[in-house]
């Protein structure tokens, strides 16, 4: 199997629990189609399928944990719906499909995105694991997702927007904060739901570092498909960076310098999981590298 058919296998177990995830509830019906709208439009399901891989390569089964790892798209898909606004990106096409606002309307959508992020918040208490380990890769999500994380590093990407001067390291530290800290926290989670013994930090750390290079390395290669990209192979708009003035890697170091440093990362992050044997590990290993090679 190629690693796309692979991340396919693992998105597909992801999309099953999705479907279900929000249903009897007493969500009204409206807010309930928005949500599903964005949450259920396909996507690579990238950071659920990082906690599960994580979390199995150290000893859980996935419904012990698939509740936790659904949580990472709720939010993730938020990010995007809130991402798209006028007032934020301004993109009119996401996933393939119009974007929330152009579907249900400014009002709902931020409703929408609100209520992805707080019910995905539910769903992390569902993780049928011990409680100290729930509580601890809750309280690293409340920070990776929040103004500490990506909502703060959204605030810098909307301040560095149409503005001269901005560093590569100002650069590199703002991608770390809007993208890799929700990748970096998926597989840290991962692996603090899966602890225990004496190697756990060991583990932790690992997974850790292996998100934070891979994290980068994925905005970096976002910012160059927004250049290079087909916009009906990415399901989004291509040229959206450049026409709102964006600072990313292409604009400060060229699409080159891009890809090379961001192979670099990967190549960093697959050095890390030498002490990892079997299948799991071997997925990570083609995953890091696939961030690169993607096209979409
Ligand atoms: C897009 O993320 C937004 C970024 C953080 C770069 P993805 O490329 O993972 O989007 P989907 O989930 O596949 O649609
Ligand atoms: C978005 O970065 C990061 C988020 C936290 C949503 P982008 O603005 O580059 O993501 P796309 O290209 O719209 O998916
Ligand atoms: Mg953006
Ligand atoms: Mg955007
Ligand atoms: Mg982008």
């Amino acid at each position: 199997m190629t690693i796309k058919e692979k991340l396919a296998v693992h998105a597909a177990e992801v999309e099953e629990y999705l479907g279900i995830c929000l249903k009897d509830r007493n969500i009204p019906e409206t807010l309930l189609e928005s949500m599903e709208y964005s949450l259920m439009a396909g996507g690579k399901r990238l950071r659920p399928v990082l906690v599960l891989v994580w979390a199995k390569m150290l000893g859980l089964e996935s419904k012990e944990v698939m509740p936790f790892a659904a949580s990472l798209e709720l939010i993730h898909s938020y990010s995007l719906v809130h991402d798209d606004l006028p007032a934020m990106d301004d993109d009119d096409l996401r996933r393939g499909k119009p974007s929330n606002h152009k579907k249900f309307g400014e009002a709902t959508a931020i409703l929408a995105g609100d209520g992805l992020l707080t019910e995905a918040f539910g769903l992390m208490t569902r993780a049928a694991v011990p409680a100290e380990n729930v509580l601890r890769a809750i309280s690293i999500m409340a920070e990776a997702a929040g103004a500490a994380g990506m909502v703060g590093g959204q605030e810098v990407d909307m301040e560095y927007t149409g503005r001269d001067g901005v560093s590569l390291e100002e650069l590199r530290a703002m991608h770390a904060m809007k993208t890799g800290a929700l990748i970096y926290s998926s597989c840290k989670c991962g692996a603090v739901l899966a602890s225990k013994g004496s190697d756990a930090e060991k583990h932790v750390s690992c997974a850790e570092e292996y998100g934070r290079l891979i994290g980068v390395a994925f905005q970096i290669v976002d910012d160059v498909l927004d250049v290079i990209g087909d916009e009906a192979a990415l399901g989004k708009p291509v040229g959206s960076d450049e026409e709102q003035g964006k600072t990313t890697y292409p604009s400060l170091i060229g699409l080159e310098e891009s890809k090379k440093l961001a192979s670099g990362y990967v190549e960093d992050a697959v050095k890390l999981l030498e002490p990892y044997s079997g299948d799991e590990a071997d997925f990570l290993r083609e995953l890091a590298r696939y961030i690169v090679d993607r096209v979409y």
